[in-house]
């Protein structure tokens, strides 16, 4: 084989695009100052894309097969899923759920060589058609802030993998093993998940592969990956060079074996992963932890998701024992929930999941010329557009106005759908009017004032009747309503106004 010199690239750490040399400014994204160097070994430069070297070059080489094969692999490989034991975090990961055989949890291990390979079809594995679980061989990156909760989701998803024979290697890449130890004990982690769950602290991405080898998990769980680095790299860790090189090298490992990889990966002040984008590029599924962090409330989401839809999202809660699944509680509605002034709740479709959201809005005066329009959890082009409507169609007097909304509990509600609660809030606050108990608002506001359908009007309103909200100010529609419960249909935003008491 020809040997090549190391070739130097220079990366965007924003995008991952490539440049030959250093510029000032990415030509593909238009990110300032975002270039490092990269060297590229020899053995990654005339091997596969994957990069893995020898490994690549192994007797294992895939071979081409027709697609009617394939197929046959993937009804028993692929289109398997692993739960992890926690209902809103397979529901985001997407699919059917794959029980394991036997309900005492003591099915056998599958070899991580035959992972991948069709399952005996003889295993009386019932799926359920809800929730989902991880898939074989696939990569995963949670991103989400520090002290958001993603290591303890991790360990709890975990024990409960490992607790169901899957075999699981947690790599500790922050915390020491004695660390991840006392967590464990806090969450509950130790106990029942004999042999099956194995912890390594280190962060060499060889010596973290060789043990992988030798314990061979179905999943292995790196934490966090920004920590892990290539001993004959010269960049440091957390590094474009490191991170691009550490995550192919386990990517890699995770399509070869047939284990299942979950990093984790830390998000910058912005709210974008550290470390360039390209690492979202390389992996199956992006999920992101997001909430507030003083609050309890956690919302899980997927970004992207080769094996799933991306608009589902997990909600937990957590607490002195680690994170609890939301599910079947109020949502995010607090339980002493009380309406007043500039408060609206609005039930937002997530997926194929109805939230019951309170948004919130504040109006006081401001400097005429420089008011101020704040949002948090909304979405602020779609205030400012209400602002506008509510000026010309509502008669409200804005301009000289300070207006803030909020979606309580951290949930980003982005939908049209919720223009309806949003108006009613900044009216409310600004006119001291507040919707009457039980009342909530649903529907899209055009610019001439008038209300717009919103998709799953019906699933809205039967969610929210069942949290007690019966009375349901909404577009005008077809809908039956649920018995005890009262529809307020209005074809225009001044008529939904003259509701509020
Ligand atoms: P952690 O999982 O370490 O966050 P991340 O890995 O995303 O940085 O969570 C840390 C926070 O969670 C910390 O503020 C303490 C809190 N916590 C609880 O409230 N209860 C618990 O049982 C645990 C383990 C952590
Ligand atoms: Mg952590």
């Amino acid at each position: 084989m020809a040997k090549s010199k190391v070739r130097i690239h220079f990366l965007c750490r924003e995008c991952g695009g490539t440049q030959p040399k250093w510029i000032g400014r990415c030509p593909d994204c238009g990110a300032w100052d975002s270039m490092e160097e990269f060297r590229e070994t020899p053995a990654a430069a005339d091997d596969s894309p994957l990069g893995a070297g020898a490994a690549a070059r192994a007797a294992d080489a895939p071979k081409a097969k027709p697609l009617s094969e394939l197929a046959n692999d993937a009804d028993g490989g692929l289109l398997m899923r692993w739960s992890t034991g926690i209902a809103e975090l397979d529901r985001v990961l997407g699919g059917m759920t794959e029980e394991t055989p036997g309900s005492d949890g003591s099915s056998s291990k599958d070899s991580p060589a035959n992972a991948t390979a069709a399952k005996s079809p003889a295993a009386p594995a019932k799926s359920v058609s809800t929730g989902g679980g991880i898939v074989p061989g696939s990569a995963i990156l949670l991103g989400g802030d520090p002290g958001i909760g993603k290591s303890t989701l991790l360990l709890q998803a975990a024990r409960k993998l490992a607790a169901s024979g899957r075999r699981t290697l947690y790599v500790t890449s922050e915390e020491s093993a004695a660390q991840l130890r006392l967590r464990a004990e806090r969450v509950g982690a130790d106990g029942d998940t004999g042999e099956q769950l194995f912890v390594l602290a280190d962060t060499n991405v060889a010596r973290i592969l060789e043990q992988a080898r030798q314990v061979r998990p179905d999943v292995m769980i790196v934490d966090s990956i920004q920590m892990i680095y290539q001993g004959d790299l010269a960049a440091a860790p957390g590094s474009v060079t490191q991170l691009r090189s550490c995550t192919q090298e386990m990517t890699y490992f995770a399509k070869s074996s047939g284990c299942a990889v979950v990093f984790v990966g830390h998000v910058t002040k912005e709210g974008r992963l550290a470390g360039p984008r390209l690492l979202e590029h390389m992996v199956d599924t992006v999920l992101y932890f997001e909430g507030d962090r003083y609050h309890s409330h956690r919302i899980l989401r997927a970004i992207k998701n080769r094996f799933g839809a991306t608009l589902e999202v997990g909600l937990f809660e957590m607490t002195g024992a680690g994170l609890e699944e939301a599910s079947n509680h109020r949502g995010l509605l607090a339980d002493e929930y009380q309406p007043m002034a500039g408060s609206v709740v609005c039930p937002v479709m997530q997926g194929t999941r109805c939230l019951l959201v309170e948004i919130q809005a504040l109006t006081v005066p401001g400097f005429p010329g420089s008011v101020k329009r704040k949002v948090s959890g909304v979405d602020g082009s779609r205030l400012a557009m209400l602002i506008a409507v509510l000026e010309k169609r509502g008669g409200m007097q804005l301009s000289d106005q300070d207006v803030f909304a909020s979606s309580v509990g951290g949930m980003k509600v982005s939908e049209p759908g919720a223009d309806l609660a949003v108006a009613l809030a900044i009216t409310g606050a600004h006119m001291n009017r507040q919707p009457d108990v039980g009342t909530c608002a649903v529907g899209e506001i055009g610019l001439g004032g008038e209300l717009r359908h919103v998709q799953q009007l019906e699933q809205r309103i039967r969610e929210a009747a069942r949290l007690g909200f019966d009375h349901i100010i909404c577009p005008k529609s077809r809908v039956t309503p649920p018995s005890g419960c009262t529809l307020h249909p209005v074809a225009r935003l001044d008529e939904a106004i003259q509701l509020l008491q």
